[in-house]
């Protein structure tokens, strides 16, 4: 299985969630590939310094690969990870200024992709109790997305993980990331 974290825009958590889940499927047993598609490589940096993390920087092979992507819907980088995924996870924010940018990313992944293929929007930085968190449901219903279930909030422990690894990381930062890994490929 083939899973990629894309959207046109930079700073969305593409790399920060890619990493995370890839950390969480390793921890909870299954054999994660990584593919860095982005030429900027700090997927591959962070999971190069940290050890013992379970995740090998290859591009096939294992139980999951897991594709992060640049911020360009013009790259190579971005078009091959869309056209060989089966699950495009759409990052973003639930700012509806960020969500209009997503539509046209989604436009643009329906395109491309396996028929077979499917694209699920995944909420991050997510301020928890905020009105954006309760209303998400009703936003996404208006823009005709498929959301994952869970969100990821914004904390300030998933900055450091790229650092530290799951090590670093508070038992609920742990849960929340896998309650995210198990959605994804549920
Ligand atoms: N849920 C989050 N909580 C706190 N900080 C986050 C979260 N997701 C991403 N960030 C931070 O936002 C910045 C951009 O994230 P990054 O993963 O590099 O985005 P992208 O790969 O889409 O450009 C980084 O500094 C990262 O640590
Ligand atoms: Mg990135």
């Amino acid at each position: 299985m083939k899973i990629c974290f894309c959207n046109g825009k930079g700073g969305v958590g593409k790399t920060s969630l890619s990493v995370l889940v890839s950390l969480a499927l390793a921890q909870a047993g299954k054999d994660v590939s990584f593919s860095d598609r982005d030429g900027q490589r700090t997927a591959s940096q962070c999971l190069g310094q940290i050890e013992g993390t379970g995740v090998t920087l290859r591009e096939s092979g294992g139980d999951v690969v897991i594709v992060d992507t640049p911020p360009n819907l013009e790259s190579d980088g971005f078009l091959s990870a869309v056209k060989e995924s089966d699950i495009i996870l759409l990052v973003t924010s639930p700012s509806p200024a960020d969500l209009w940018t997503s539509i046209k990313t989604a436009e643009i992944l329906n395109r491309l992709k396996r028929k077979d293929a499917i694209i699920k929007l995944l909420f991050n930085r997510v301020v928890a109790g905020s009105r954006l968190e309760k209303q998400r449901e009703f936003i996404v219903e208006q823009i005709g997305l498929t959301p994952v279930r869970e969100v990821v909030h914004q904390r300030m422990a998933y900055q450091m993980a790229l650092l530290e690894g799951w090590a670093g990381l508070s038992p609920e930062a742990r849960e929340e990331i896998f309650r995210i890994g198990l959605a994804i490929i549920a």
